[in-house]
């Protein structure tokens, strides 16, 4: 059995509070592009993972494929079976775009279709908050306001299909831990609940990423490839989740040309279609 985990975009991102156990209150949007992974499970005699596709960096024990897995097993021993895992790595990592979370969160999907396990989301989202606080998200995978760590999710009526959305990703990888450690939480500045009423037109200078300006701070050569976008007659354009991706929406007619600034690659993209 076969699915094609998908990346996500945050439209805008405000880290609001930190908290007693570590972690920051967010508000955010989350929103599913069109660019996947793939991730296949086919009975074997032994658990296995197999990854291909762009290199992962460390211990495989510590992929959220894996971790799903063995959550899954470590629940259901008697339903669960040992699997070949294969894992097809295209979303670019440590970029914001999500695919680690993605990953994890359609492992316990496919899991329970395959083990017909008939978990509900709301069960699969609460699993899929044990591996990682953007995992819950992409078990519901349609635009959604959030807040906490990310996991209290209300679905919004935003619909970017006519977009182009546009990529640009440098050869920088940001550590989510890192990232956090940089900023200093403070009360959002736009309230995200109400972006669907705002024209896309209207969201420059209003909606905000916060690890921007941390992350220009320390690498002020990122700034080049968000004006590049806007040069090239972008609608708006933010770096997406802690870095260092930048996304740039376009209108869908455009025929968008984009250098990218700096080494890395430019990914034409779109929104997720909705089957
Ligand atoms: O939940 P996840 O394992 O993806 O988080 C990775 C790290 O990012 C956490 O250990 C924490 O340092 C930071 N984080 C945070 N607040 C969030 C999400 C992540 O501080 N809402």
């Amino acid at each position: 059995m076969i699915s094609f985990p998908n990346a996500k975009i945050n439209l805008g991102l405000y880290v609001t509070e930190r908290r007693e156990d570590g972690y920051h209150n967010l508000e955010t949007i989350f929103y599913p592009l069109a660019m996947n992974d793939a991730l296949e499970v086919v009975p074997a005699a032994k658990a296995k993972l197999h990854l291909s596709g762009k290199a992962i960096a460390g211990d495989e024990e510590k992929n959220l494929v894996w971790k799903a897995y063995q959550l899954l097993k470590q629940q259901y021993p008697d339903i669960v079976p040992p699997l070949d895992i294969y894992l097809h790595k295209s979303i670019p990592m440590g970029a914001g775009l999500g695919g680690g979370s993605a990953d994890g969160a359609f492992m316990l999907r496919l899991l329970n279709d395959f083990c017909k396990l008939q978990l509900d989301d709301d069960t699969l989202a609460e699993l899929a908050m044990q591996l990682g606080s953007d995992c819950p998200f992409f078990i519901y995978n349609k635009p959604c306001l959030a807040y906490g760590r990310g996991e209290q999710l209300h679905p919004i009526a935003l619909d970017l299909s006519g977009y182009q959305i546009v990529l640009a990703c440098p050869e920088v990888h940001v550590s989510t831990v890192e990232a956090f450690k940089t900023i200093t939480p403070k009360p959002a500045t736009f309230d995200l609940a109400g972006l669907h009423r705002l024209a896309v037109e209207d969201w420059r200078g209003k909606v905000q990423n916060d690890f921007e300006e941390a992350i220009f701070l320390q690498k002020p050569e990122l700034k080049t490839i968000k004006e590049e976008l806007y040069a090239q007659g972008a609608i708006y354009a933010s770096m997406t989740g802690t870095g260092s991706a930048f996304y740039a929406l376009f209108p869908s007619e455009a025929e968008v040309v984009v250098n990218m600034p700096l080494p890395g690659t430019i990914v034409r993209t779109g929104a997720l279609s909705r089957r």
